[in-house]
C-alpha cells in the first residue's frame, strides 16, 4: 500500500472510530437491518462439526451475532474484533460471566490485525462491516489463510454494483434517507442555523460556529465511513471469488438480494424492481 492509499485507509478508520461512538453503540441494533440474519444462523448451527470450534467475528459492533454465537456449546472460543472500543463496550455489557470467560476482545483494524495474526479458525463472520475496510480484498486474502480445514467463512455485506436499475435504486435511496430521523433532524437544524444568520450577524457568534462545525463533522463521519466514498468502486463479488479460489475455499452459497430500507414503503419499490444490492456468501476450506 502506498503513502497515498494509507492515508485514505486511516482517513477512513479514523470515520469509523467517530462515527461508532458510544451512543450509535447503544442503540445500535435497533437501526441496522439485515433481514437474512437467521440464513446465517441456520448455516452456522448446520456447521458446527468440531466440539470445540474457534471463531471470530470482524467488526462484530455491539454483539447482534455474538450474541448468538455464545450460545452454540460447540463454540468455545470466540473473538470479538472490532475497530470501535464503544460497540465492544456495549458489546462487553451483554455477557455474563460465563460467556467473558469464552471472549478474547480485540480493537483494531481487521486487515492490521490478521497481518500479524497466529491463530486459525473454524469459523469466520464479517456481516456489514466489509464495506468499512478500504483494504477488504487483501483482508479476505489473509482470512482465508487463517481458516482451518473443514472451516467456513460468512460474509454478508452490501453495496453490491448495481447495473440496469442504477439510477433507481439512488432514487429510492434519496427518498428513503429523508425518513431517516436523524437526517431530517440535521435539515432542520442547519435550516436553523442557516435562519439565525441570515437575521442578524449577531448571532455568528462562538456557540453557532460550534454547532455548525459539530454538524458538519456529522456529516464528514458517516460519508467517509464507506471505502467506496473514495474508491469510486462497489463490492466486487468476483475479485473476493478469485481470492477464495486462490486459497482453496469453495464457494457453498452465493446469493444476491434487495437491500432493507427505513421504510417499509421503499423496501416494497425496491423489491419490486429486484434491486439486488446486498449479498450473502457462504465459503467452505476443503480438506
Ligand atoms: C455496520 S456495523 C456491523 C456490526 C455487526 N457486525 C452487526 O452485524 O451487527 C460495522 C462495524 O464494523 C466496525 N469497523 C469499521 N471499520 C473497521 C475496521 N477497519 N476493522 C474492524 N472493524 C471495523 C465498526 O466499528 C462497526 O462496529
Amino acid at each position: 500500500m502506498d503513502k497515498i492509499e494509507q492515508k485514505i485507509k486511516n482517513k477512513i478508520c479514523q470515520a469509523n472510530k467517530e462515527y461508532y461512538t458510544y451512543e450509535v453503540a447503544q442503540g445500535f441494533e435497533d437501526t441496522i437491518y439485515n433481514t437474512k440474519l437467521h440464513l446465517l444462523f441456520d448455516e452456522i448451527k448446520k456447521n458446527l462439526h468440531k466440539e470445540d470450534n474457534k471463531v471470530i467475528e470482524i467488526g462484530c459492533g455491539s454483539g447482534r451475532i455474538t450474541k448468538f454465537l455464545y450460545k452454540q456449546e460447540k463454540i468455545k472460543q470466540i473473538y470479538c474484533l472490532d475497530l470501535s472500543e464503544n460497540m465492544l463496550k456495549v458489546l462487553k455489557s451483554k455477557l455474563n460471566q460465563e460467556e467473558l470467560k469464552k471472549a478474547f476482545f480485540i480493537c483494531e483494524d481487521a486487515t492490521n490485525y490478521f497481518r500479524r495474526c497466529q491463530n486459525k479458525f473454524d469459523i469466520i463472520i464479517i456481516s456489514s462491516a466489509l464495506h468499512h475496510i478500504y483494504d477488504y480484498l487483501e483482508l479476505l486474502n489473509f482470512c482465508s489463510q487463517k481458516l482451518n480445514e473443514r472451516g467456513f467463512i460468512y460474509i454478508y455485506d452490501e453495496p453490491l454494483p448495481i447495473n440496469h436499475n442504477g439510477y433507481l435504486n439512488r432514487l429510492i435511496s434519496y427518498w428513503d434517507m429523508s425518513f431517516n430521523e436523524e437526517r431530517r433532524l440535521r435539515k432542520y437544524c442547519y435550516f436553523i442555523y442557516g435562519l439565525i444568520n441570515f437575521i442578524s450577524p449577531i448571532f455568528k457568534i462562538k456557540f453557532f460556529r460550534k454547532i455548525k462545525k459539530k454538524l458538519q463533522d456529522d456529516e464528514e463521519g458517516g460519508k467517509y465511513i464507506d471505502y467506496w466514498a473514495y474508491k469510486k468502486e462497489k463490492i466486487n463479488l468476483n475479485k473476493i471469488m478469485e481470492i477464495f479460489e486462490k486459497n482453496e475455499i469453495k464457494i457453498i452459497r452465493c446469493e444476491k438480494y434487495t437491500g432493507d430500507y427505513s421504510t417499509k414503503l421503499s423496501s416494497k419499490i425496491a423489491n419490486f424492481f429486484k434491486i439486488k444490492d446486498v449479498f450473502y456468501l457462504v465459503g467452505a476450506k476443503e480438506n
